[in-house]
């Protein structure tokens, strides 16, 4: 694994953009809560930015500020203070190191979620703005079958769905996938299974999955990867510093390393389903309709 993502390192160096100035918008989600989707969100953000990537974080789950808490952040503004139209988005990103930047979502995510036209342009230039600030736009959803999480989903390019073994959280996850709607009816539907042992059980999951999925949806859904379960998780977690910074070589952060390898394969095909943020504000719209 670790042979390979020095090989993938090493081309992400060299890479040409398959869409110079196109930022890849990538919604993680889950059916059930607590799988580790935050968790993964800030440490896929440090991979990705390992890979030369600069990335802007969305906390979009509702009132509880999950990724500032892993990131031990205290950010003044937020989503809604740009949506009263009092802050510009500049004002409101709360960097961390040089590549990662965190919009934090706090109340306005649900207005976000559900803009009206009225808003459409004031969000439509600033998020407009953020295109060059950075490649890719992860967007920690939240749980569940609400709304808002949908919302995103569907004006996303690209869906990063999370589970784990147990059996609950891989029902929950097809009933996630099944409610998925998206404008242009195509998403790809990436699975991360967390909390593994062994590989076995990271495919045993995954294609159980699969197999419901293509019979009763009749899609197709992806492996994007898995990550172990790793106690090094856990107490990064009460450390409020992401297992990627203090602890690189955990297996946790190998698993978030190979999988930002494949995301970077991933953003360097062509074309995205929604159009990267403009696609995604203006989704918003349409999907409120
Ligand atoms: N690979 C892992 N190994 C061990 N523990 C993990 C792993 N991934 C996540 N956890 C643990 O699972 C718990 C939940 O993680 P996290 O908060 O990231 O989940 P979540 O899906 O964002 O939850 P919510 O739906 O409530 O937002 C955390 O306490 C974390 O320590
Ligand atoms: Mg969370």
């Amino acid at each position: 694994m670790v042979d390979q993502v020095s090989t993938l390192r090493k081309l992400a160096e060299e890479r040409v953009e398959a869409v110079p100035g196109k930022m890849r918008v990538i919604a993680v989600s889950s059916g059930k809560g607590g799988v580790g989707k935050t968790t993964f969100v800030v440490n896929l953000a440090l991979a990705l930015a390992e890979y030369n990537y600069k990335v802007i974080i969305l906390d979009g789950d509702l009132g509880l500020a999950n990724v500032d808490v892993a990131f031990g952040i205290t950010p003044k503004y937020s989503i809604k203070h740009l949506l009263s139209g009092e802050k510009k988005i500049e004002d409101i990103l709360y960097p961390i190191g040089r590549d990662i930047k965190v919009l934090p979502g706090a109340s306005g995510v649900v207005e976000l979620a559900n803009l009206d036209r009225g808003q459409l342009k004031n969000v439509l230039v600033n998020f407009g703005r953020l295109e060059k600030m950075a490649d890719i736009l992860l967007i920690d959803t939240g749980a569940g079958l609400g709304h808002t999480v949908l919302n995103f989903i569907g004006a996303s390019d690209d869906v990063i769905v999370m589970l784990t073994s147990e059996p609950p959280s891989m029902t929950d996850a097809y009933g996630l996938i099944k409610s998925i709607k998206s404008p242009s009816g195509k998403h790809n539907i990436n699975v991360v299974v967390n909390r593994i042992k062994n590989e076995q059980e990271a495919h045993q999951s995954f294609e159980r999955l699969e197999r419901a999925v293509k019979k009763f949806i009749g899609i197709p859904i992806n492996l994007l990867g898995w990550i172990y379960d790793d106690p090094s998780v856990g107490r990064s977690v009460m450390e409020q510093r992401p297992v990627g910074l203090s602890q690189q070589h955990s297996p946790a952060f190998q698993c978030v390393q190979w999988i930002a390898g494949n995301v970077t394969g991933v953003y360097l095909q062509p074309p995205t389903p929604n159009n990267g943020i403009k696609g995604f504000i203006t989704s918003l719209l349409k999907l409120n309709k």
